[in-house]
């Protein structure tokens, strides 16, 4: 686990090292949870919307996009239920004056019982070797069945508070944080307040006092920007059900923890996408929709074993489904997108709010109703952080000498080719330049000249580059030049005329989204 922690360091100072991530407003020591993308992030990110929007609104005839304003009318927010259920359950400290989620401090409480019944079982796997029978472990040993016994206690006391019939049960977590003593992280102490509801959107203020100014939220999702334009859409683009509307945008929450880098930010980017579907249709486009997705993460070939499904047990009042998918991060499985099926809530809710009618007329069976929904929500941060975590590699080297080497999905790379003249003179740095000239219109190329190749090679290795080209001696008289690959640091010699076709087709979304067909 330490190990695990310690290349998560590693990862966020490379991110920032490399001009990937940066703390926000870093000359005033940054602001919390807010972070900001450098030059070779920005280029990452915007690959990783595009792999999506493209798989969305390319791949599909029946998906279109839109681009809603952060800013909505507030009564969005009422209709939808943030202004009253957005809320997450926050205990203070006494002694730290540090707050934290009541819910993240009893499944914090949880992951500890499952990592002690882990350890015994790792203990045993080495002990015994190929003998080893998990499952006969597990229903014997002594200390795995008292860790599983507490595990199963605070579950269930866990399951009922959250879902106590008044809404989540305060008193009763704070309870279950006494008893379990729960200590604070900081002090030490179980010194505690009482847990309060936090709601989590951030409010300002549109239009000056003297005009009567009124209070309006920066929106905590993307996805009420769809519904409010549903109509919009589905009119002017004459749609036809089922259809789906996907959006990438800023949003913003005031999250009590913010914790893990870009894991949990305070304004943060989604990739969302309703389905509008007829009701009685949607848990069949529910389980289309988590095998599309699931497809399109396990597309950039990090192996199935680094995802899954993680079913709510608990749903929203308005869902009849949702589910996570959760990736493998080098603090365990974390969620990096959630699939929900909303049934007709928010058209409805938005309908009762505006009073306007918002309804589908079904030409083949002539009956106006209001469209279910399948939504997809994925946060552009998590999915950018899951790809360094898992790209990121200190690689032992043959000769003895370490590189750290960003494998990174070619089609996501900031940076696809690096240009190098050996030296700064003969002719190469003119020919180095050419090359870029003729191929910056196809892909993004970096040209290089300053230290030694060797250097060179291993800054491009540290921003996921995977080509670099060496313009040489030969290159004047022949025309070719040394083409060296990132992952297998093999070189080889081609004509400047054949580097388009070699790596162009290998470097495209175009490649990636072919093969989601
Ligand atoms: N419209 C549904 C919705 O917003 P959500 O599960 O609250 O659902 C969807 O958020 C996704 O947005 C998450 O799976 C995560 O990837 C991302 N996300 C949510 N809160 C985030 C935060 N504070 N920082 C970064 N990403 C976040």
């Amino acid at each position: 686990m330490a190990q695990q922690e310690d290349v998560f360091k590693k990862i966020v100072s490379h991110c920032k090292e490399y001009g990937f991530v940066f703390p926000s407003s870093d000359i005033y020591d940054g602001l919390g949870a807010v972070y900001d993308y450098g030059q070779n992030g920005v280029e990452l990110k915007n690959n990783i919307k595009q792999y999506w929007w493209q798989s969305m609104v390319l791949l599909h005839d029946n998906i279109v996009g839109i681009d809603a304003a952060i800013f909505m009318h507030p009564t969005t927010w009422k209709a939808s239920g943030h202004v009253d259920a957005f809320n997450d359950p926050l205990i203070d400290n006494r002694d730290s004056k540090k707050r934290y989620r009541a819910d993240v401090l009893i499944e914090e409480q949880m992951t500890k019982y499952e990592d002690k019944i882990q350890k015994e079982i790792e203990k045993a796997q080495k002990r015994f070797g190929d003998k080893f029978d998990e499952a006969q472990f597990r229903a014997t040993n002594a200390r795995v069945l008292e860790n599983q016994q507490k595990y199963d206690n605070l579950h269930q006391r866990y399951q009922e508070v959250m879902n106590a019939p008044g809404g989540i049960d305060l008193e009763g977590m704070k309870q279950i944080i006494l008893d379990e003593e729960i200590v604070c992280p900081i002090s030490g102490t179980r010194n505690w307040t009482d847990v309060r509801q936090f709601n989590l959107m951030f409010k300002t203020e549109m239009g000056s006092t003297a005009d009567g100014a009124s209070t309006i939220y920066l929106r905590p999702e993307t996805a009420q920007g769809i519904f409010v334009n549903y109509l919009n859409v589905q009119k002017t683009g004459r749609m036809k059900l089922p259809f789906g509307i996907a959006q990438i945008g800023k949003a913003f929450r005031n999250e009590i923890v913010a914790r893990q880098f870009i894991f949990r930010m305070r304004e943060f980017e989604q990739m969302e996408m309703q389905f509008f579907i007829q009701p009685g249709t949607e848990l069949d486009w529910f389980a289309k929709w988590k095998e599309t997705r699931m497809k399109w993460h396990q597309n950039l070939g990090f192996g199935a074993e680094n995802y899954r499904f993680h079913d709510h047990d608990k749903l929203a009042h308005y869902a009849n489904a949702a589910t996570d998918i959760e990736f493998h991060m080098p603090f365990g499985f974390k969620e990096v997108e959630g699939i929900h099926s909303r049934t007709n809530f928010d058209l409805s809710q938005h309908a009762k709010y505006s009073g306007k009618k918002i309804e589908y007329f079904d030409p083949e069976t002539n009956e106006s109703y209001t469209p279910y929904v399948i939504e997809t929500s994925i946060g552009v941060d998590r999915m950018f952080l899951s790809i360094m975590c898992h790209s990121y590699e200190e690689q032992q080297l043959p000769d003895g000498q370490t590189r750290t080497v960003l494998h990174l999905p070619a089609a996501l790379a900031p940076v696809k080719l690096a240009v190098f003249p050996l030296t700064k003179k003969d002719g190469m740095p003119e020919k180095a330049q050419e090359i870029i000239n003729d191929l910056r219109f196809h892909f993004n190329c970096k040209y290089e000249e300053k230290d030694q190749i060797g250097k060179r090679y291993r800054r491009m290795d540290a921003i996921g580059c995977p080509y670099c080209v060496t313009v040489d001696q030969q290159t004047l008289e022949d025309n070719t030049v040394t083409l060296r690959d990132r992952d297998t640091m093999e070189q080889k010699r081609v004509a400047i005329s054949d580097l388009r076709s070699i790596i162009e087709d290998k470097v495209s979304i175009t490649s990636l989204l072919k093969k989601l067909l």
